[in-house]
């Protein structure tokens, strides 16, 4: 067998995603809109003509990763010099030319807002050209993108409505590389909601960097998932991810009234105590976040909280500290994610005294501690109760099934009479650690 390709061979696309669920959206529509060009996906960067690399800026060393990665791939570039290779998402955005000088075997650099021009820029590399764009265009990159491919895809989706963010907090590059706030009309979500539901979608989030501040609707967020609640076809919505100051009434509302809309909720709050929340910008005190869970458990009172939480933000004392783990046991956090403080130059923290690594380090412990033993614990409370799973794949083992509960629980199943995309009642009878076990009933 020769390994020569036929000129009409599809060109293969590798896209490695760093980052949040934004990033996993996006590198869909840039595959999307390179199909356009000839270029199917392949899941292994070997046998590659084009390689991105989708990126994330939000903790320190992002771009330091990004250049390591772009070392390995060197051998890769060396065996086939037709191997084009591009640096997309918020490392190309805050980088821009300077990846191609550091390293100049990167063909194409381009930002998050900028990736519907990547027909255009494939021409440039076909001319044996670079490529690099990193504007904030005034065309929308969503109207230019075309619609979603008809083929059959798995039933859960990730739906992008909201991009940038207008908070400012003291920490955070999201203004900074993702730009302010924008938000996409309503009536176009809904119909790429309707495209995702034709191929076999049946659970949608919908992505924001800040999504409860979407304004693409009159009625806001809340609006936009009572027009998706509309949606023939589409079991569930869920959003992420959110700041508690947009959490409105027409949404906690919604929470308890919307019967597609699934009991879980993102909402992070970053640190327990008033002092760190003012020095972090987050313009709300602990008190005002636990009457605003109030609100939010009386709406709608199974609901399953998640957050983000920074530990050894500048000026954290101890007793600060001590507020956040007090905040945790007060809330209790059926998932939550928690991060050292990372510095990123151009943000107002980035200049005051650090605290040292080695004490970061000990809170992250002491509060990821306390998270795990509450996850774990509403985890075992969901023993003997039923939930509806909606299955996703295949298990491990033969016969078994893995999908999410209304909570995002993942429940595996053994039975032989579900196939991927059902949704069914499962009475749970296990909690191992990362899932729970349960039966069809
Ligand atoms: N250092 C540590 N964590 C950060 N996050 C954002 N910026 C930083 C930073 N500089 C965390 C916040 C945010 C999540 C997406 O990432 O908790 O909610
Ligand atoms: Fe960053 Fe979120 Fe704060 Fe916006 S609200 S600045 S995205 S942490």
């Amino acid at each position: 067998m020769s390994d020569l390709k036929k000129p009409s061979d599809p060109k293969k696309l590798f896209i490695k995603t760093y980052g949040c669920q934004m990033n996993v959206y996006d590198s869909e529509r840039m595959a999307e809109s390179l199909g356009t060009k000839g270029y199917v996906t392949t899941d292994t960067a070997d046998d590659a003509d084009m390689i991105l690399l989708n990126t994330c800026h939000i903790r320190e060393k992002a771009a330091e990763k990004i250049y390591s990665e772009l070392g390995r791939l060197k051998p890769l570039k060396a065996k086939n010099p037709d191997l084009k290779i591009g640096v997309a998402g918020c490392v190309a955005q805050a980088e821009g030319a300077e990846i191609m000088t550091r390293q100049p075997m990167v063909d194409l650099v381009v930002g998050p807002q900028s990736y519907h021009r990547l027909p255009q820029m494939e021409d440039a590399l076909a001319r044996g050209e670079t490529a690099l764009d990193t504007d904030f265009p005034e065309d929308d990159k969503f109207e230019t993108l075309k619609s979603r491919p008809k083929a059959k895809r798995g039933p859960t989706a990730f739906l992008t409505v909201q991009e940038g963010c207008d908070k400012f907090c003291a920490f955070c590059v999201v203004p900074y590389t993702r730009g302010s706030e924008v938000s996409r009309p309503a009536d176009r979500i809904i119909r790429e909601a309707q495209e995702l539901v034709e191929v076999g979608v049946r659970e949608i989030t919908l992505l924001g960097q800040n999504v409860n501040a979407y304004h693409g609707h009159d009625g806001g967020l809340a609006g936009l998932i009572w027009d998706l609640d509309k949606v023939d076809g589409l079991e569930r919505s869920r959003f992420t991810t959110s700041h508690p100051n947009d959490m409105d009434d027409a949404l906690i509302d919604a929470h308890g009234t919307c019967d597609k809309l699934m009991p879980y909720l993102h909402l992070p709050v970053q640190s327990g105590s008033d002092k760190t929340l003012k020095a972090m910008n987050r313009k709300h005190t602990r008190e005002q976040y636990f009457k605003l869970i109030e609100r939010i458990r009386a709406a709608r009172p199974d609901l399953l909280l998640s957050g983000d939480f920074i530990v050894g933000f500048p000026g954290e004392t101890e007793a600060d500290f001590e507020d956040t783990m007090d905040l945790v046991r007060t809330v209790g956090y059926g998932q939550a994610y928690s991060f050292k403080y990372s510095t990123r130059p151009g943000t107002p923290a980035a200049e005051r005294a650090q605290v040292d690594e080695d004490v970061k380090l000990d809170r992250l412990h002491r509060l990821q501690a306390l998270l795990s033993e509450q996850q774990y614990e509403i985890q075992k409370s969901m023993i003997g109760r039923t939930v509806k799973v909606l299955f996703e794949k295949n298990g491990r083992e033969p016969g078994q099934m893995i999908g999410k509960s209304e909570y995002l629980h993942a429940v595996f199943a053994n039975t032989t009479d579900v196939s991927i995309g059902d949704l069914r009642d499962v009475r749970i009878v296990k909690s191992e650690r990362n899932s729970l076990g349960g039966e069809i009933v």
